[in-house]
């Protein structure tokens, strides 16, 4: 092997190297919070006012939260889904247990809250991706928000 192909063999590899570490760095930003990868505060908001409006026009769902302040709500739930997805803000509410108990939350309904918060992610057009870890995060919380 003459010495340029050897120097070239070396460039090669350190190149190699460097983008491969280059890619782990990246990656390891990214993923270090969730919340980042739903889109960050203006994206999740615009999924949460979906969402808070789907809810006022749900044939089963609505009646629960006719009495409730919709900015209070908004901003909470904001505030939760930071908190859950590591984006550094502090929810300051009640449990998921107390806020929910008394409710009678019935699994189809946590299920059909869900499936609404899908669309409302669909909505924020929040990667797919993404959506599957909040789910899997909320679907985490089920034991604390249903009685029934
Ligand atoms: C994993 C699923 C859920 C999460 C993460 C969640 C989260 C929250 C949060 C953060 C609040 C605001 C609390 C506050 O004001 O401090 C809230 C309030 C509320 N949630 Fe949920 N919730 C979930 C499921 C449900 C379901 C399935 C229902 C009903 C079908 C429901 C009904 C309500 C109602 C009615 C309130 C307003 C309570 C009030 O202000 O008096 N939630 N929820």
């Amino acid at each position: 092997m003459n010495t340029n192909l050897l120097f070239l063999l070396l460039i090669l590899i350190i190149a190699g190297c460097q983008s491969s570490s280059t890619k782990v760095s990246e990656t390891q930003n990214v993923n270090n919070s969730l919340y980042l990868q739903l889109g960050g505060q203006e994206t999740v908001n615009i999924a949460i006012i979906s969402m808070v409006k789907r809810l006022h026009n749900d044939e089963r769902l609505s009646e629960l939260f006719n009495d409730v302040n919709d900015i209070e709500l908004i901003q909470n739930f904001n505030d939760f889904i930071c908190q859950l997805t590591g984006g550094g803000c502090e929810y300051q509410g009640a449990t998921m247990e107390d806020i929910h108990t008394g409710l009678s939350i019935s699994k189809a309904e946590f299920d059909r809250f869900v499936s609404m918060f899908i669309f409302s992610m669909q909505d924020a057009n929040i990667a797919f991706p993404a959506q599957n870890k909040l789910l899997d995060k909320l679907a985490g919380l089920r034991d604390e928000v249903i009685e029934l």
